[in-house]
């Protein structure tokens, strides 16, 4: 039976639940710490507002700490800040408990309720500006969608300081200790959060942290992880950095990056490789290079795809279909913006040659802008061949530079 209530300031408290076993998180995270799910109970003179809930799982923890602090008769307003499962768990118990209570969610939220909570529930929803009242208290919403679901809100509790965040600034690191001045160093967890769900999503953190600005932010309560009560101004500066890095190459040269990843069996698509390089480096304002998947790192391919204008990928076909670390690279743009990027596919093949239009297929399911039909070419490349590779890399990088034509569909 947990006991811990926290509080996080003097109307404040942590009524979350802790999950120190996962090891995983949404398929793509390693959760070597374990989590916790963050939820609070604001409390004012005319009632109290909850503050997400938690897991479906860790309910009866949440429960117990909710009604330690409160009847549910005195809850006004329970706030989702998105709706993802892991804060939703124990909304429909919830509200069930507490029928009174107003549902408030973002407006991007409202399609995605019904897929929440089966049952027809009152809502009100919120945008940048609106604010509810506790009585002594009065809670304002912000608008800082994709952070991480494209529902995601935020709020201020403007009296004492709070800042409830919803999974900006959040960590997946179990410490019960719960504040960032006594926990154990979640550094590389608070990182690792970031680079996994907030980097696809640079622009909107940027957004988010001009709206944070209007406030004087003591503490930061987010829905993961340490609460950050000793520094905040500290965390929002790491956001900053890290949303605004310029990239490597384009600050050093100021030119268009193009990369040309691939893998080869018997050097056939390497060759077509080499050429397609050369004819997108011959193209003034574009620097190509080439990437051996074999040999690349994950963490590389995700710098590598980020620093990209225009990705160029080739595979052989083995067995009707790309090899892996090409899917694997591609992959990898589930932690980036891909919209915008332009897409490109060849490779050499013996039998069938499927591979090329399935990488082109998949690119243009992620968005990539794509201005050439895939190349692929039978076996080992004649030199007439080699000077299509010329030119197709050519073409490609004229595109990254900005010449219009019309795009292949
Ligand atoms: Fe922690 Fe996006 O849920």
């Amino acid at each position: 039976m947990p006991t811990l209530t926290a509080k996080v300031s003097q109307s404040v408290d942590f009524i979350g639940a802790f999950d120190p076993k996962i090891r995983t998180f949404d398929i793509i995270m390693k959760t070597a710490n374990g989590s916790s799910y963050n939820s609070y109970i604001v409390r004012g003179s005319a009632g109290v507002a909850i503050m997400d809930t938690v897991k479906k799982e860790f309910s009866e923890d949440f429960f117990l700490r909710l009604e330690s602090l409160c009847d549910y008769e005195e809850i006004l307003y329970i706030v989702l800040h998105h709706l993802e499962p892991d804060h939703s768990g124990a909304l429909e118990e919830l509200m069930s408990r507490a029928p009174q209570a107003k549902l408030i969610i973002s407006n991007r939220a409202v399609l995605m309720l019904k897929g929440i909570i089966k049952s027809d529930v009152a809502f009100e929803t919120a945008n940048t500006g609106k604010t509810i009242s506790l009585g002594d208290k009065t809670i304002e919403f912000l608008s800082t969608p994709f952070l991480h679901w494209p529902d995601t809100m935020s709020s201020y509790l403007h009296e004492e300081k709070v800042l409830f965040s919803g999974d900006v600034f959040g960590s997946h690191y179990y410490d019960e200790r719960l504040f960032d001045d006594k926990v154990g160093d979640f550094s590389y967890a608070f990182k690792y959060y970031y680079d996994h769900i907030m980097r696809p999503f640079k622009q909107y953190v940027l957004q988010a942290l001009n709206l944070y600005s209007r406030f004087d932010i003591q503490t930061i309560a987010p829905l993961h992880g340490p609460i950050l009560r000793t520094n905040p101004q500290y965390y929002i500066e790491k956001y900053e950095e890290w949303s605004s890095e310029e990239k490597f190459r384009k600050h050093t040269f100021g030119k268009k990056m193009l990369s040309v990843f691939y893998m080869s069996s018997y050097d056939n698509t390497h060759k077509m490789a080499m050429k397609i390089m050369e004819g997108a480096d011959s193209i003034e304002g574009v620097v190509a290079s080439m990437y051996d998947l074999a040999s690349l790192e994950e963490n590389n391919m995700i710098d590598l795809l980020e620093e990209s204008d225009a990705i160029i990928i080739g595979s052989p076909t083995i067995n009707g279909d790309a090899v892996k670390p090409a899917w694997d690279l591609l992959s990898c743009m589930a932690y980036l913006e891909s919209g915008g990027k332009i897409g490109a596919a060849f490779g050499s093949y013996g039998w069938t040659g499927e591979a090329p239009e399935m990488l082109h297929d998949r690119m243009q399911w992620l968005k990539f802008r794509l201005p050439a039909k895939p190349i692929k070419i039978k076996l080992i490349p004649t030199a007439e061949e080699l000077e299509e590779c010329f030119d197709f890399g050519a073409h490609v990088a004229e595109i990254a530079m900005g010449k219009m034509v019309e795009m292949e569909i």
